[in-house]
């Protein structure tokens, strides 16, 4: 068979009109389907203009990534239903160009995910606690990434004067942290380059919040290895750059940060 390979840019609407009509897609991998003319000559690796998704395709893409998963693997869920054991604990934001299974390569049961705006760790928040919690204490992960991103529009808004809403509570802790560090951060000219400072600022102050829960330190005090670790990935290009911010032993946190046992 003469199979035609082609590549469509996500962007691409106008080929995407004039290929939807004539094609079928069958799921491959996230992101990717085959699409197959009717005489299913052409091989298209190909992602859908967002606003040409519609919400049932959307199921459509379920059943059809479901049975690409069981495809040579036919327990495949059934055994991972019966279990998880990531190693690895994710705190991300919440924003949709940064899945976090996709940008590290992991499956299903490899990850434990807790997402929220601009990936923050308040000691006041049960949601993030609970996942840290459970990720820490019952499945025993040996690593927690805080992975932050350049670009991030919750560290933005914390940058501004504006009114955003009740966002503008969440975000207080970029604030703050903005305006402790103003004086380095207003050095820099660019202003995309200085807001890009303060995502990375704010992964370290997040990998600083968890080190001094007592979550994690009743982890480390009982001989657990847990290293926490500062990330942050480019949207620009695709790629994580580790922030070398890794936090993995009681001594590491500022004497006033450790509780007493
Ligand atoms: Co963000």
């Amino acid at each position: 068979m003469n199979a035609l390979s082609r590549l469509l840019s996500e962007t691409d609407r106008r080929q995407h009109a004039t290929l939807r009509g004539r094609v079928r897609r069958r799921f491959l991998a996230p992101g990717f389907y085959l699409l197959a003319p009717i005489d299913e000559q052409a091989l298209v690796g190909y992602t859908p203009p967002p606003d040409m998704i519609s919400i049932d395709s959307l199921l459509e893409n379920n059943r059809a990534w479901s049975q690409s998963m069981t495809s040579g693997r036919p327990d495949y869920f059934r055994q991972l239903a019966k279990q998880q054991s990531p190693k690895f604990l994710w705190i991300g934001c919440a924003d949709s160009r940064v899945p976090a299974n996709e940008v590290v390569g992991l499956m299903p049961g490899e990850l434990f995910v807790h997402r929220n705006v601009a990936n923050l760790v308040y000691p006041s928040d049960l949601n993030c606690l609970s996942v840290v919690q459970f990720a820490v204490g019952v499945l025993k992960v040996e690593h927690i990434i805080v992975c932050g991103h350049y670009g991030c529009g919750g560290v933005k808004a914390a940058m501004s004067m504006q009114h955003h809403g009740l966002i503008d509570s969440w975000l207080s802790k970029i604030k703050d942290l903005y305006v402790r560090n103003h004086d380095s951060l207003d050095s820099v000219a660019d202003e995309e380059a200085r807001s890009d400072r303060l995502c990375e600022l704010n992964v370290v102050e997040q990998v600083e919040a968890l080190s001094r829960t007592a979550i994690v330190q009743d982890a480390w005090f009982s001989g657990q290895s847990v290293a926490i670790h500062g990330w942050i990935y480019g949207l620009k290009d695709g790629l994580i750059n580790d922030l070398g911010v890794r936090v993995d032993r009681l001594d590491q946190v500022p004497e006033h940060y450790r509780f007493e046992r």
